[in-house]
């Protein structure tokens, strides 16, 4: 994609899952990446993988801590020479209703997906804006446009990610620094997994997915490759939603006989 070839990335969470799979999709278009994550023994793991390509720095931290973010931001701007792209995905789940929701589990959720992201998108941001712009891509989700049941803390923490982006990406627009949102729907990774059995998914996306099939890690990061390239120079403090028509098919009069069957039913 126009544009990232020889750019400075740094993705959080890239240790497994879509954050992995967005590292890799940024190698092969010829980025330099730094990779950060708290699991530092995965983190390894996926570096030693990714290094077969290019050389790739990497810092543990968890997002949530402020001195270790400084630290890990320093340092990928020492590995990288000047940082073009963020790709705030490092984030974490659960399933509680509100009523059984407890408070040290919704602290962690927002401490991680949001306290997190503004830490890193602050810290690199600085960076970026002293050197003369960038792009950063928050991960969002489809939680954060519409409400999933058992999800609170999480869709909280993912409808504050979109408004704390649009102000940033206001804030920093003078500054050279572009700031948008993907909202992934339905992704199998090992996050999704951990929280669905295999009859849970498939009802799931008989249900609600109308191009019948769960998402990819890959198809989430084409559009944070697109957000990250010069080919979206003119957009920013949007968000672009990746979720097999979802929202479309949830939000729509779905009037059973004058449209096909839902795929996959
Ligand atoms: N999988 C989905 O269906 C889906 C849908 C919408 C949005 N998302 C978002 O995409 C992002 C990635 O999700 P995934 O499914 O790949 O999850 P995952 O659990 O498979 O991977 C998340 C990675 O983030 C790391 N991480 C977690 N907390 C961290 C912290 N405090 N500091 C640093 N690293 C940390 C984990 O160690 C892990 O390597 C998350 O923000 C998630 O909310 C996922």
């Amino acid at each position: 994609m126009r544009g990232l070839a020889g750019k400075g990335v740094v993705v959080t969470g890239a240790a497994r899952g879509i954050g992995f799979e967005v590292a890799r999709r940024f190698l092969a278009e010829g980025s330099q990446l730094f990779l950060c994550d708290r699991d530092g023994e995965k983190l390894a793991e996926a570096a030693a993988q990714l290094s077969s390509d290019g050389e790739v720095g990497s810092a543990v931290c968890d997002v949530g801590q402020e001195d270790q973010v400084e630290s890990m931001a320093a340092a990928a701007k020492d590995f990288l020479g000047r940082v073009d792209v963020l790709v705030n995905n490092a984030g974490v789940a659960a399933i509680a209703p509100v009523l059984s929701e407890t408070a040290p589990e919704w602290d962690e959720i927002l401490r991680v997906n949001l306290r997190g992201c503004f830490l890193v998108a602050r810290a690199v941001g600085a960076s970026m804006a002293q050197s003369g712009g960038g792009a950063i891509v928050n991960m969002s989700s489809t939680n954060g446009l519409v409400a999933e049941v058992g999800y609170a803390a999480y869709n909280a923490s993912k409808a504050g990610l979109l408004l704390f982006s649009q102000t940033m990406a206001v804030e920093l627009a003078p500054l050279g620094v572009r700031v948008n949102c993907v909202c992934p729907g339905y992704i199998v990774t090992p996050m999704s997994e951990q929280l669905d059995d295999p009859a849970f998914v498939r009802a799931y996306v008989r249900e609600n997915i109308p191009l019948g099939r769960t998402g990819t890690p890959g198809d989430v990061a084409s559009a944070v490759a697109f957000l990250a390239s010069e080919e979206s120079a003119f957009i920013t403090g949007t968000s672009l939603v990746v979720d097999g028509g979802q929202l479309s098919h949830s939000g729509a009069h779905w009037s059973p006989g004058r449209a096909p069957e839902v795929a996959g039913s």
